[in-house]
């Protein structure tokens, strides 16, 4: 994708969305696996299936539905991705980051992205939540590569602060009112498909990972380039390879993403009219 022509794609998928709803939202939601229940939620739906949207790819992944949805969630005007592009299902890392610019054409400035995640670090449980605060992107790709379009944001940006420190601290006290705690760590993103060895666990250990997945860098990268302000949160879905004596499998992500649900929609739901 050429510069020029993905500032004329964003266009136009913003203005096929724009023409079927007259809601402008202001904060972005990117689902990850088994997450999408919060799209329940989400009041005066307008349901767009991404096959719809021109320049939209289509997500194959169990467990995503493939649709945009944009209403009100706890009364702020919102759009959610049901869904997501992984890398590892052969998109480029710009079809990653296409979503994301066309959240900003439609007005969104601030970003809630979620993922389910390997436990890295041996203090985690599955079933617990974590604050991204920070994250390691070990996938070998960026989806700013190319041309930069100064338009959407600049050609160096700055990535010191990924994960808002204010957003973190907000959802913070959100669990903390609703009698929960929340673990706080650095993501790190891989591309996959294949779960990682024990001995790639260890290694991402000591480069001070919390928590692994295949998602979610590439999003946030393209995010702080357009200036979105972004909030992470990781359902820790399973111990990462090596940790317990069981082999991994997306049934025990799906599983456990079930279990935890009514928090991280407590959680979500609850922090978002502090945004
Ligand atoms: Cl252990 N690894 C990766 N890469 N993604 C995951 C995971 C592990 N558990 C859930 N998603």
């Amino acid at each position: 994708m050429t510069e020029i022509k993905a500032a004329v794609q964003i266009k136009e998928a913003a203005d096929y969305i724009r023409s079927r709803t007259t809601v402008k939202p202001e904060i972005g939601l990117i689902m990850g696996s088994g997450l999408g229940v919060l799209g329940d939620h989400v009041t005066d739906a307008v349901t767009i299936a991404y096959e719809d949207i021109p320049h939209f790819p289509v997500s194959t992944v169990e467990g995503h539905a493939g649709e945009l949805l944009i209403g009100k969630l706890a009364d702020r005007p919102v759009v959610m991705m049901r869904g997501r592009f992984h890398m590892y299902e052969g998109y480029g890392p710009e079809l990653t980051a296409f979503p994301v610019r066309v959240m900003k054409a439609l007005g969104a400035d601030k970003l809630i992205v979620t993922n389910a995640a390997g436990g890295v670090n041996t203090g985690f449980e599955p079933g617990d939540l974590m604050l991204i605060s920070d994250h390691l992107n070990l996938t070998g790709r960026n989806p700013l590569i190319g041309a930069n379009d100064d338009e959407l944001g600049v050609r160096f940006p700055d990535m010191s602060e990924c994960y808002s420190r204010k957003f973190r601290a907000l959802a913070r006290e959100t669990a903390e009112a609703q009698g929960f705690g929340v673990r706080e760590g650095v993501y790190v993103g891989l591309l996959g498909p294949s779960y990682e060895t024990p001995a790639e666990i260890r290694m991402l250990r000591t480069l001070g990972a919390d928590a692994v997945g295949m998602s979610t860098v590439s999003e946030v990268i393209a995010a702080r380039h357009a200036g979105i302000e972004v909030l992470g949160i990781s359902c820790i879905s399973n111990m990462a390879a090596g940790i317990l004596d069981q082999p991994l499998s997306h049934e025990e992500v799906m599983e456990t993403t079930e279990r935890v649900k009514s928090r991280f929609l407590g959680l979500v739901l609850g922090v978002i009219p502090a945004l």
